[in-house]
C-alpha cells in the first residue's frame, strides 16, 4: 500500500527523466517541494522556501489561492472535459471574451493551447495561414532573434536563438533567419529599465528583408522583454522601430508574451506597457497563474477574419486545420477565469507597477558585489549577471542556485545569470530577503 510518506518522499528518483535539469546532480541532492502557499514553498523536509521566481515565471497570483483552487475543484466536478473540435462549452467563450477585453487594440480573438511552446507554434502557423489567405502565399520565412526563447517545439526552437536548445535537434525549420540580440555590456550594462543604447539593432531587419525580399517573409517573432535568456529589456525605441519596419513591408509582428503578459510589467501585457501593437500575441503561464496548463494566442481582427471570414469554401468547412485535444480545457478555463478575477479584484497589475521602483532599487544594490557584471530589471523581472569561470560557463550560477535554495530562496539561472520574477503579491520585505540572499550567495562564491 502507498503510505503518505512514500507519496511525499519517493524512494526511487530514477524513472522521472527531468526536463531542463542536471539529472545526475539533482538525484544525488534532490530539491523536493511538498506544498505551497502564498509566496512560499515548503520542502519535503519542512523547510520554507521563498518563491522569488513565481514558480517558473507563472504563479503571478501566488500559490494556493482559494478562489482559483475552488474554481478548479468545482469545474472538475461539474464538467471534467468537453471537446472543442466541433463542440464546445460556455467557459471557453467567456474566457476568450475576457482576454479580448484585456489585450490592446483589436487583439480580440483567442486560440487556446496548453503551453507557451504550443502558443508559439500556433502563432507561427496562423501567420503562415494568414499570408496565404490574403494571397501572399510566397511569404513563408519566419524571423526570430538570437538568444530568443520561444519554447521547445520545432517551430519555437527554429525561431529561437539559444544554441543549446537548437544544436542537438537537427536542421530545424527551413527558411528562418535571426535578428541580432540586444545585450551589449559595453554599452548597456547596469541600465535601469530599458537601455538607452541599442534601438539601431532593429534596423538589421531591413538588412534581412533586403537579403530575402519582403515577399518571402511572413512574420517576425520576438519576446518584447527577452526573459529566459536572463531578462533583456528592449532598448528604448527598439520595439517601435520593429513595428514600423514590419508594417511597411507587410510582415506580421508576433510578440511572445508567455512571460510578460498578465502583470509581469505592471500592465495586462507588454504590448500595452510599451504602447506597441503587434499582430499576434502568444501567452501561457500567468493566464492560469500556473495552476492548470494553458496558453492562448491573441490575434488581431483582420488576421482572424482573413482566415475564418475570408474562407471561400462552404460554411461547413473547417477554416484552420489546427488545434489540441485540450484546447480550452474546462479546468484550464475555470482556472483562468478565476485568476483574471483575482488580478482585477486585488489590483495586482497596478501593484506590480507600484513595486517596480523598489524592485529596481533593491536589485541594483547588488552592483559592485563579487562577480556581478550586470544588473537588469523591468517591471517585476530582474537579472543579475555574473562573470563566468574560464571554460566553465554556468558553473558559478549553478552553485548560486543551490546555495540560495539552502538559504531558503528559489531563484532561476541561465548561463551565469540569476533571474528573479516574484509573484505579484510579493511584499517589500520579501524582495529584500530575496536580494539579500543573492548578495550573501555571490559573496560566498569562488
Ligand atoms: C517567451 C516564452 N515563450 C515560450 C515559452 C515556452 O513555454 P512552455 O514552457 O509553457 O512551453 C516560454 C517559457 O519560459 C517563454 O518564456
Amino acid at each position: 500500500m502507498l503510505t503518505r510518506e512514500m507519496a511525499s518522499v519517493p524512494n526511487n528518483l530514477e524513472p522521472f527523466w527531468m526536463p531542463f535539469t542536471a539529472n545526475r546532480d539533482f538525484k544525488a541532492n534532490p530539491r523536493l517541494i511538498a506544498k505551497a502557499e502564498g509566496m512560499y514553498y515548503t520542502t519535503t523536509d519542512g523547510q520554507r522556501i521563498l518563491d522569488a521566481t513565481a514558480g517558473l515565471w507563472c504563479v503571478n497570483v501566488g500559490h494556493g489561492r482559494e478562489r482559483v483552487v475552488e474554481a478548479i475543484r468545482a469545474q472538475a466536478a461539474e464538467l471534467d472535459f468537453a471537446p472543442t473540435f466541433q463542440f464546445a462549452h460556455p467557459k471557453a467563450f467567456e474566457l476568450a471574451s475576457r482576454l479580448a477585453d484585456l489585450f490592446p487594440g483589436d487583439l480580440d480573438h483567442a486560440f487556446f493551447t496548453n503551453s507557451g511552446s504550443e502558443s508559439v507554434d500556433t502563432a507561427l502557423k496562423i501567420a503562415l495561414a494568414y499570408q496565404r489567405a490574403i494571397g501572399q502565399g510566397t511569404r513563408t520565412r519566419l524571423i526570430g532573434r538570437e538568444r530568443g526563447y520561444h519554447g521547445v517545439g520545432f517551430g519555437g526552437i527554429s525561431v529561437g536563438g539559444i544554441v543549446k536548445n537548437r544544436m542537438f535537434f537537427g536542421s530545424l525549420l527551413t527558411g528562418v533567419d535571426h535578428l541580432p540580440h540586444t545585450l551589449n555590456l559595453e554599452h548597456n550594462a547596469f541600465s535601469r529599465g530599458q537601455p538607452a543604447w541599442g534601438a539601431h539593432l532593429a534596423e538589421d531587419l531591413e538588412r534581412i528583408i533586403a537579403l530575402h525580399d519582403a515577399s518571402t517573409i511572413a512574420a517576425v517573432i520576438v519576446e518584447p522583454v527577452a526573459g529566459s535568456i536572463g531578462v533583456y529589456p528592449p532598448p528604448q525605441g527598439y520595439l517601435e522601430r520593429l513595428r514600423e519596419i514590419t508594417e511597411k513591408h507587410g510582415i506580421l509582428l508576433i510578440f511572445d508574451e508567455v512571460i510578460t503578459a498578465f502583470g509581469r510589467l505592471g500592465k495586462a501585457s507588454a504590448s500595452e506597457y510599451f504602447g506597441v501593437q503587434p499582430d499576434l500575441v502568444t501567452t501561457a503561464k500567468g493566464l492560469t497563474s500556473g495552476t492548470v496548463p494553458m496558453g492562448a494566442v491573441m490575434a488581431r481582427k483582420h488576421i482572424h477574419d482573413a482566415i475564418v471570414g475570408g474562407a471561400t469554401s462552404s460554411p461547413q468547412t473547417i477554416e484552420l486545420f489546427h488545434g489540441y485535444t485540450y484546447s480550452a480545457h474546462p479546468l484550464a478555463c475555470a482556472a483562468a477565469l478565476a485568476t483574471l478575477e483575482v488580478y482585477k479584484e486585488e489590483g495586482l497589475f497596478e501593484r506590480a507597477a507600484e513595486l517596480a521602483p523598489f524592485w529596481e532599487e533593491a536589485l541594483h544594490s547588488l552592483a559592485g558585489e563579487p562577480h556581478v557584471i550586470d544588473v537588469r530589471n523591468i517591471g517585476l523581472m530582474g537579472a543579475v549577471e555574473m562573470s563566468s569561470r574560464p571554460g566553465k560557463v554556468g558553473e558559478r550560477a549553478y552553485e548560486a542556485m543551490v546555495k540560495a535554495w539552502e538559504k531558503g530562496v528559489m531563484i532561476r539561472i541561465t548561463g551565469d545569470t540569476i533571474a528573479m520574477s516574484p509573484p505579484l503579491i510579493v511584499q517589500k520585505h520579501e524582495i529584500e530577503t530575496a536580494v539579500e540572499t543573492v548578495r550573501s550567495v555571490v559573496r560566498e562564491l569562488a
